[in-house]
């Protein structure tokens, strides 16, 4: 069924259509309330906040990492460019047609540590300093790391729907990260609606995984269309270059629209489970 998904963001209108089957869950609340990755944050309720991460030149080495993947997988789909001038922020210059760029993200979504020249470790060890747990980027079960590049390219739909990650039985016990990289601003930094990881399943209108499609392109995660006590009223924290934004798997986030007129937008997202011992 195509429904519209209207929501606000910074207070401005937005809706799209969505294709899929919607239902309003059970009185329970998937965020424990005790003992969770973010239970020793002054910021638990809020779900999200901003933090420093990276220091000296690692900003712009995992910029030159992720280039370098964007631009393998540009190579890979046969698509001519010339390197020596390509510069993330005008992809959608290069990448012109949905079709291929849904095959550069066919690649970009699915990366690994081991595809970065780049120490995430070290990275993942200074989320575990600001949490007060211990943090790692395997995942156990999909036996393997996850590291995904977010492309979204100017007056495009190249957005997920409002969602929580940890619906999905992997995502339930990780810190959420997105880091900015080219492009991201108070037009088209990721959105977060503050304090819903306290909704409870019955307050929370939603497809059932991989049950979302916007523009034709199918969704893992379950899209979330209606929130009961009103309109979805989104926020953009916009952490500047050198911040991350992090947040509990089950604040509701996402439909991060990109407004600017002529740059691409590149996020890059990392999911760390907690390690419990
Ligand atoms: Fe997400």
């Amino acid at each position: 069924m195509n429904k519209s998904c209207n929501l606000y963001i910074d207070e401005v209108a937005y809706d799209f259509d969505v294709e899929g089957d919607f239902f309003w869950g059970e009185d329970k609340l998937l965020f424990k309330s005790e003992n969770n990755i973010i239970s020793k944050m002054p910021w638990k309720k809020e779900g999200y906040s901003v933090v420093d991460i990276f220091v000296e030149d690692e900003f712009f080495k995992l910029m030159q990492s992720i280039t370098k993947n964007i631009v393998k997988a540009i190579k890979q789909n046969g698509i001519h460019f010339d390197e020596a001038t390509f510069s993330l922020d005008k992809y959608h210059e290069v990448v012109t047609t949905d079709d291929l760029h849904n095959k550069v993200i066919d690649i970009t979504r699915n990366l690994e540590n081991s595809d970065f020249d780049f120490d995430i470790d070290a990275l993942t060890l200074r989320f575990a300093d600001v949490l007060g747990y211990k943090l790692t980027s395997w995942i156990e079960e999909l036996q393997k790391s996850h590291i995904q590049i977010r492309i979204s390219r100017p007056n495009s739909l190249d957005i997920n729907p409002p969602h929580r990650d940890g619906y999905l039985s992997y995502w339930e016990d990780i810190i959420n990260v997105w880091i900015p990289i080219v492009g991201c601003n108070e037009k088209s930094s990721l959105p977060v609606l503050p304090g819903s990881h306290l909704m409870s399943e019955h307050e929370v209108l939603r497809t059932k995984s991989k049950g979302a499609k916007i523009n034709g392109n199918i969704y893992y995660v379950p899209c979330i269309l209606e929130i009961k006590s009103g309109p979805i009223k989104m926020i953009r924290p916009n952490p500047n270059e050198g911040e991350a934004l992090i947040f509990t798997p089950f604040l509701i986030h996402g439909a991060a629209v990109n407004k600017n007129e002529n740059i691409t937008r590149v996020s890059l997202e990392l999911r760390l489970p907690r390690v419990l011992n």
